[in-house]
């Protein structure tokens, strides 16, 4: 499936609680960014080749995953850029509905990463709105990462949840974090962190490395150098 060693450089994007959490435990979408910084993240995704995110955010929040401004969407067409980045999403069950908005909205090209044991089940009911790749058995993200690259991926916006954040993050995959924390608390045992349990390159001794810090109103975004290969300038 893929170009061994060669990924594109991946910024991971969301906002946290003051209690690190992405989400609370209801059916409805917390909002924790305000307008401000949806432009801000608006701005990030207008930056990339392509979106990812897993499977459950396609379900809880069936995001559109769109640049919004007119503007920023003729910029990328005028740069030779596809009006829109790629979508990308992650799933072991294939269990995704092809009316969400992941797959409706926007008139571009969606990427499913499946189980290879559910290839045949994704095939069957996405193939008219995506194309279904072979992930493997699991599905590696590392692979997934060198599979966009041979496909022209060099900018790669991660938008969540947390067990993708938590992958990227202990395998070294991620290059770049930016993180923002809002000034409310979810306090609910069973809503989704913003990661899980793992072993994180960056613990104890080791420490990630600080590059801004930025006031949005009543939302401060925190930058973060991952890897060797972050750059001030990526996007
Ligand atoms: N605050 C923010 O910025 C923000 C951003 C995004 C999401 N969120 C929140 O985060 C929550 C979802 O986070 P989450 O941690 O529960 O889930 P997630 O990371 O969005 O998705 C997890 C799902 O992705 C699939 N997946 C992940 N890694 C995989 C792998 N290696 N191989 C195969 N499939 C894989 C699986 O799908 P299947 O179950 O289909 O097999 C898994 O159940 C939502 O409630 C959403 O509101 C918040």
């Amino acid at each position: 499936m893929a170009e061994a060693g060669r990924r594109p450089y991946t910024l991971l994007s969301c906002g946290m609680s003051l209690d690190g959490f992405l989400d609370d435990a209801s059916d409805q979408r917390l909002l924790l960014s305000n307008d401000a910084d949806f432009d801000r993240v608006d701005e990030l995704r207008a930056g990339s080749d392509a979106i990812l995110v897993g499977a459950a955010t396609v379900r809880n929040d069936d995001p559109r995953l769109l640049v919004r401004c007119p503007e920023r969407v003729a910029r990328r067409r005028a740069a030779g850029l596809p009006a829109q980045p790629l979508k990308i999403t992650v799933t072991s069950r294939a269990k995704l509905d092809p009316e969400a908005r992941f797959f409706s909205a926007g008139t571009g090209p969606k990427l499913v990463y499946c189980a290879s044991d559910t290839v045949d089940m994704a095939s069957a009911h996405l193939s008219p709105v995506a194309t279904v790749v072979d992930g493997g058995r699991p599905v590696e993200l590392r692979r997934v990462s060198e599979d966009l690259h041979v496909r022209g991926v060099r900018r790669l916006m991660v938008e969540g949840g947390g067990e993708v954040h938590t992958q990227l993050l202990t395998e070294g995959l991620a290059d770049e974090l930016r993180l923002v924390v809002a000034p409310l608390f979810v306090g609910h045992p069973d809503a989704t962190r913003f990661v899980g349990a793992g072993r994180f390159p960056f613990s104890g001794a080791r420490r990630a490395r600080l590059v801004e810090t930025r006031p949005i109103g009543d939302v401060v975004l925190l930058r973060y150098a991952l890897s060797p290969r972050f750059r001030e300038s990526a996007w």
